[in-house]
C-alpha cells in the first residue's frame, strides 16, 4: 500500500469534511423524528403539570378535593396544550374513567398490556405511526402511564366509601379502579397532521 503523499492527503481530509457536512442536516431534519420530539415534550408537561396539581390538592384538601382537579383540571390542561401546540392531546385508558380509547387507540393499548407482560417497564413503552386520514397525513403517538402508589386512592382496590360515591356520581360508568402499583393505568395519545 502506498501512503498518500501531504496535498493528497489534504483533498482527501476536505473531501470527507465535506461530504459530512453534507449529510448531517439531511438527517437532522427528519419531520417524523422533529414532530415525535415535540409530542414526548407534550406528553411531558402534560403529565407533570397534572401531577403537580394532583399532589398540591392532595396535600391541602386531601382526595375528596382533589377528584375535582382531576375532574376539571385533567381536561383543561388537555385543552390549554392542545391550543398551544396545534396537537391533539388526551389521555385514555383500556378501563377508563372519562375518556374510551377510539379503535386504533385500544388496539395500541393492549399492545402495551402485552409489552408490560413481556417485562417492559411502562415509562418506556411508547409507540407511534404515520396514518392517512381523509387524504392527510397524520402522526400518531401514544404513550404508557404507570400507575404509582399516589394514584391507588382514586384508582386502586380499596377506595374510601366516600370517595369512592364521589367518584361514581361524576363518572356513573367509571372503570377506573382495581389497578395495581405498576400497572398501565392508560396513556397519552396525540395526533397532528405531519406537515403541519
Ligand atoms: C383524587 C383522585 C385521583 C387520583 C389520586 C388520581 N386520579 Fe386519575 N383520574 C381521576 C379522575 C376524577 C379522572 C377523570 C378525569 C377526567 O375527567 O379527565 C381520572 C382520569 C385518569 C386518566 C384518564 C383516562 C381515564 O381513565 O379516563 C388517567 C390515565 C389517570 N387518571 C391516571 C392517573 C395516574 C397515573 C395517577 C397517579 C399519578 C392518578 N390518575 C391519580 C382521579 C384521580
Amino acid at each position: 500500500m502506498t501512503i498518500p503523499d501531504q496535498p493528497t492527503r489534504r483533498l482527501l481530509a476536505t473531501a470527507l469534511t465535506l461530504g459530512l457536512a453534507g449529510a448531517v442536516p439531511a438527517q437532522a431534519a427528519d419531520p417524523v423524528d422533529q414532530k415525535l420530539q415535540e409530542y414526548r415534550q407534550a406528553a411531558q408537561t402534560f403529565g407533570k403539570t397534572l401531577k403537580g396539581e394532583l399532589q398540591a390538592a392532595m396535600k391541602q384538601g386531601g382526595p375528596m378535593a382533589a377528584v375535582s382537579v382531576c375532574n376539571q383540571r385533567a381536561p383543561e390542561i388537555a385543552a390549554r396544550l392542545s391550543e398551544e401546540t396545534g396537537f391533539t392531546l388526551r389521555r385514555t385508558s383500556l378501563k377508563p374513567r372519562a375518556t374510551p380509547p377510539s379503535d386504533w387507540e385500544r388496539a395500541v393499548l393492549e399492545d402495551f398490556e402485552a409489552r408490560r407482560a413481556d417485562g417492559e417497564p411502562p415509562k418506556s413503552i411508547e409507540w407511534h405511526e404515520v396514518a392517512t386520514v381523509d387524504g392527510e397525513e397524520r402522526l400518531r403517538y401514544m404513550k404508557a402511564i404507570g400507575t404509582q402508589e399516589v394514584c391507588l386512592t382514586c384508582h386502586g382496590s380499596n377506595i374510601d366509601p366516600a370517595l369512592e360515591a364521589k367518584i361514581k356520581k361524576l363518572y356513573p360508568e367509571d372503570q377506573a379502579t382495581g389497578f395495581e402499583k405498576g400497572d398501565i393505568r392508560g396513556a397519552f395519545s396525540i395526533t397532528a397532521p405531519l406537515g403541519g
